[in-house]
């Protein structure tokens, strides 16, 4: 899979072992966060990943910041992207096994560098259900449609 990244100054060390290790699981990795820890403004990195993602320019994308919940609130602003913030492995095979979630967030101050990697192995291993949940993802984006 083709996979955007993007964080914020806090999150500069994770990214890159997050990195190396979604890059060791074969996949292609674009780079679309800071490299510097001097600080920024995360709704930028949100925007740029989530529009990466609408275009169909990537399969999905991973997005960090302090908590997880800055990012992925911009991110789920743009039309299509739906992101969710996972701390756990439970959530994170979850959000795309039910919610065909094409984004994922975690927070740098909350979860580990082990944490982290196994969080986006259960993402990415993990597969939409279909059925009942594509009712319910169909529903959201309804809402999205009627602004
Ligand atoms: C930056 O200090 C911090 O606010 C940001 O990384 C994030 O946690 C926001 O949700």
């Amino acid at each position: 899979m083709k996979i955007a990244i993007g964080n914020d100054h806090t999150a500069v060390d994770l990214k890159m072992e997050v990195m190396e290790y979604v890059k060791s699981l074969g996949h292609e990795v674009v780079n679309m966060g800071t490299d510097s820890k001097e600080s920024c403004h995360y709704p930028e990195y949100g925007e740029k990943v989530g529009r990466a993602v609408a275009d169909k320019e990537v399969d999905c994308g991973i997005l960090i910041c302090g908590t997880g919940v800055g990012i992925s609130l911009a991110a789920n602003k743009i039309k299509g992207v739906r992101c969710g913030v996972c701390s756990d492995t439970t959530t994170a095979h979850l959000i795309k096994e039910h919610n065909n979630a094409n984004v994922i967030a975690f927070g740098a101050r909350i979860v580990g560098n082990e944490q982290a990697k196994d969080i986006v192995k259960s993402y990415l291993d993990a597969e939409f259900m279909g059925g009942r949940h594509q009712i319910r993802v169909d529903m959201i984006r309804e809402i999205e449609e009627k602004g």
